[in-house]
């Protein structure tokens, strides 16, 4: 029986760990504050940045909802975003992408100083993680290495590979197991011969955007499969990247969907809010 690796304890482990947190700074006058910027009216995105603002309330971080029309221009988004960058009692700031189709999402991630960056997705904090220096680290990713940590799962020295190389997972994924000293393989959709390269894996990192793609002929006896993807099937039941009872005999802990990775990613993001709250106290 494989461990299944419970994404959602280990969520609200972290953000109970960052309630204590957030109770401390208070104690030294700090109100750890985020800013959520949403525009337009995508449901979806509503759904998301609703469930980031509970999270906050939940932590004890100050959320400030900043709701956009669609058609706002993008100067008057980066204006916000500069008075939010000065604003001493804004900790982060994070802008809910995708943005509407006339808006630059490079200009705007830019915009935003990288101290805020709750989300990691500034070059800066890309560089920061790429040479080793501390910085914010995209939330889900993180939210991997710690599923990993969490249930004893070690990195260093393993075979790790990623499928996938977005710049929200793949990449940021591959470059934090790298520095967990993994050996770390990334591969994407123009990979000769995958499964020869996961065959080989002790940890599988499935972020590839395709409903069910890893099935056990992918996988070595005993690995560790993290699955990144949410899809929704046939009968509209969620299912990731990875056909989890083909491959349930065959791994040594997979995480489920839902339940597993997805759960984590806004556990991170409260973790990032506070730690930019916490460079507050050191200033
Ligand atoms: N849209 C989908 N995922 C994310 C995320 O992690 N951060 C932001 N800002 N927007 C998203």
């Amino acid at each position: 029986m494989p461990q299944i690796i419970d994404g959602k304890k280990i969520a609200q482990e972290i953000k109970d760990e960052m309630k204590i947190e957030a109770d401390k700074l208070r104690a030294q006058g700090i109100i750890p504050c985020m800013a959520v910027i949403l525009v337009g009216d995508d449901p979806a995105s509503a759904v998301y940045v609703g469930g980031k603002r509970k999270d906050c309330a939940y932590v004890g971080i100050e959320s400030r909802a900043y709701e956009l029309p669609k058609t706002t221009a993008e100067e008057e988004l980066l204006t916000l975003i500069a008075q939010l960058n000065e604003d001493k009692n804004v900790h982060g700031i994070l802008v809910q992408l995708p943005l509407p189709g006339h808006m630059d999402e490079k200009k705007v991630i830019n915009a935003i100083s990288p101290d805020k960056d709750v989300d990691g997705f500034h070059p800066v904090n890309v560089g920061r993680l790429c040479t080793g220096v501390e910085g914010f680290v995209p939330c889900t990713p993180a939210g991997i290495v710690q599923l990993l940590h969490r249930s004893g799962i070690k990195i260093e020295g393993k075979e790790c590979v990623v499928i996938g190389r977005s710049n929200i997972v793949g990449k940021p994924a591959s470059l934090l197991l790298l520095r967990e000293n993994g050996t770390v393989t990334m591969t994407h959709s123009k990979t000769e011969n995958l499964m020869d390269i996961t065959k080989r894996a002790d940890i599988v990192v499935a972020a590839a955007g395709r409903p069910k793609f890893i099935t056990k002929e992918y996988l070595k006896k005993g690995a560790v499969v993290i699955d990144v993807g949410i899809h929704r099937n046939e009968n509209n039941k969620l299912c990731g990247d990875v056909d989890f009872e083909d491959v349930f005999e065959k791994v040594s802990a997979i995480t489920p969907v839902p339940g597993g990775v997805g759960v984590m990613t806004r556990a991170m993001l409260m973790y990032n809010c506070i730690s930019a709250a916490k460079r507050e106290e050191l200033l």
